[in-house]
């Protein structure tokens, strides 16, 4: 299991995550707020979250698909994922995922 804090609204949602689960789906499995209106399918952009800075590093880049979706959606920054492509790994235990 890897530790992953979801920050929204400043409250701070510590979970443990199965590794191979998206972040959309750890977080909707703890009770952790966070919309994916496409289920996952990457289409969609509700799930946007902004990525621990110093986790970044160990993420697989986005592919192309991603990228578009991240250029639509709104604040978007260096650091914005979509959380149903973003999966657990051992290495990103203690990241700090914030919703806006
Ligand atoms: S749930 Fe739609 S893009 Fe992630």
């Amino acid at each position: 299991m890897v530790k992953i804090i979801f920050i929204k609204n400043n409250k701070r949602t510590e979970i443990e995550a199965n590794v191979g689960a998206s972040l959309l789906e750890a977080a909707n499995n703890s009770g952790v707020e966070l919309f994916g209106g496409c289920g996952g399918a990457g289409v969609c952009g509700t799930c946007h979250v902004y990525i621990d800075e110093r986790f970044i590093k160990f993420l697989p880049e986005p592919e192309n698909s991603e990228l578009d979706i991240l250029d639509i959606v709104s604040n978007s920054k260096e650091n914005s994922r979509l959380a149903c492509q973003v999966f657990i790994q051992e290495n990103l235990d203690g990241m700090e995922v914030t919703i806006p």
